[in-house]
C-alpha cells in the first residue's frame, strides 16, 4: 500500500492523473475504471490538459464506471453518465461506445448488474480503478457492512452519504435512496487502485482506511488487502493519521533504497519492496511525497 501526501487538492489531482497517464500510455488499450463525485474532478481536469497539450490518447481505451443512481437516466443532470461526458468524456478522445456506467433504470437488475461484471470480464479486467472515499468510508457506494466479497448490485444509500450528496441536486429529497454499484470484490479484481481524498471531512474515513482493521465497517479498508494500492492524500485529509511522520520518512529514505525492478502483482500485500513514486509525478517543488508499502 502505497500513501501519497500532496500538500493540497491540486497536488493530488495532479499526482494522479500523472499515474493513470502512465497507464494509458503504457498500454494505449488500457481498461480505466472511473469514478464520480466532486474528488477526481481535478485530476480529470489534468488529464483533459495531457490530452490537449501533450496527446495523451485515450482512442483504444475502454472505461467502466462505478456506479449509478437508481432512477436516474443518462439525460439527468445528476446522472453519473451525464457527469462523466461533461466532467470527461466530452473533452478528451474516447470513443463513447467504449464507455460504460451501470444502468441506472432497468426491468431487471439482476441481470443488468451481472451483464455490467460480465462485460467487465470479457474487456480483460480494469488496469486501473480511480477511487474517492465517502464521509462514512465507502468506497464506489459500498455502504458500511457491505460485504468485501460483494459484486455489482443494487445498494441502498446511507442517510450521511444522501445528506453528502444532497448539495448536487436542488432539494435534499431528491436525492436517490438507491443506486447500483460495483462491489467490493468487483474493485480489488482491478489491476491497480488510486484513491483520492481532499479535505478535513474526510480525515476519520482516511484513517479508518489506511490504518484501521480491515472491516467491512469501512470498505475502503479493503485497499489493505490489494497488492498494488495507493492512496493520494491531501495534507487536510491526514489530520487522524497516526503514522503521518513515518510516511514521509520513508519517502525521504527513499532515494537511499535498493534499486527494485518491476514488482509481482501477486506478491503479498506485507512484502516490503521499494518503488520510486517520484518517477509518475510531475515535478512539482512544494510537493511532499511520502509512500508506504
Ligand atoms: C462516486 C463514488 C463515491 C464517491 C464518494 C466521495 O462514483 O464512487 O464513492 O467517490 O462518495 O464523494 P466526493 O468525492 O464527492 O466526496
Amino acid at each position: 500500500m502505497e500513501i501519497i501526501i500532496g500538500a493540497d487538492y491540486d497536488e493530488i489531482s495532479k499526482a494522479a492523473a500523472a499515474a493513470m497517464a502512465k497507464v494509458v500510455r503504457d498500454k494505449p488499450t488500457a481498461v480505466l475504471g472511473l469514478a464520480t463525485g466532486s474528488t477526481p474532478i481535478g485530476m480529470y481536469k489534468e488529464l483533459i490538459r495531457l490530452h490537449r497539450d501533450e496527446g495523451l490518447d485515450f482512442s483504444q481505451v475502454t472505461t467502466f464506471n462505478l456506479d449509478e443512481y437508481v432512477g436516474l437516466d443518462g439525460s439527468h443532470d445528476q446522472s453519473y453518465r451525464y457527469f462523466m461526458t461533461e466532467n470527461l468524456f466530452k473533452d478528451i478522445n474516447v470513443k463513447i461506445e467504449n464507455t460504460n456506467v451501470p444502468a441506472g433504470i432497468s426491468d431487471d437488475f439482476k441481470a443488468s448488474c451481472q451483464a455490467y461484471e460480465e462485460k467487465i470480464r470479457a474487456a480483460g479486467g480494469i488496469d486501473v480503478q480511480v477511487l474517492g472515499i465517502g464521509s462514512d468510508g465507502h468506497i464506489a457506494f459500498n455502504e458500511p457492512s457491505s460485504s468485501l466479497a460483494s459484486r455489482t448490485r443494487l445498494k441502498t444509500l446511507t442517510q450521511q452519504t444522501i445528506d453528502d450528496n444532497a448539495r448536487f441536486f436542488e432539494r435534499p429529497e431528491d436525492v436517490p435512496v438507491y443506486c447500483v454499484t460495483m462491489g467490493v470484490g468487483t474493485i480489488l479484481e482491478a489491476k491497480k487502485l488510486i484513491l483520492l481524498a481532499s479535505g478535513a471531512g474526510k480525515t476519520d474515513a482516511v484513517a479508518d482506511a489506511i490504518e484501521g482493521p480491515v472491516s467491512s465497517m469501512c470498505t475502503a479498508s479493503a485497499l489493505q488487502l490489494h497488492p498494488d494500492s495507493a492512496f493520494y492524500v491531501d495534507l487536510a485529509a491526514t489530520g487522524k493519521l497516526k503514522m503521518l511522520e513515518y510516511y514521509q520518512w520513508v519517502q525521504a529514505k527513499k532515494s537511499g533504497a535498493p534499486a527494485w525492478t518491476e514488482p509481482p502483482r501477486t506478491e503479498a500485500p506485507t512484502d516490503v519492496r521499494f518503488i520510486d513514486p517520484a518517477a509518475d509525478l510531475p515535478s512539482s517543488p512544494g510537493m511532499t511525497v511520502s509512500s508506504v508499502i
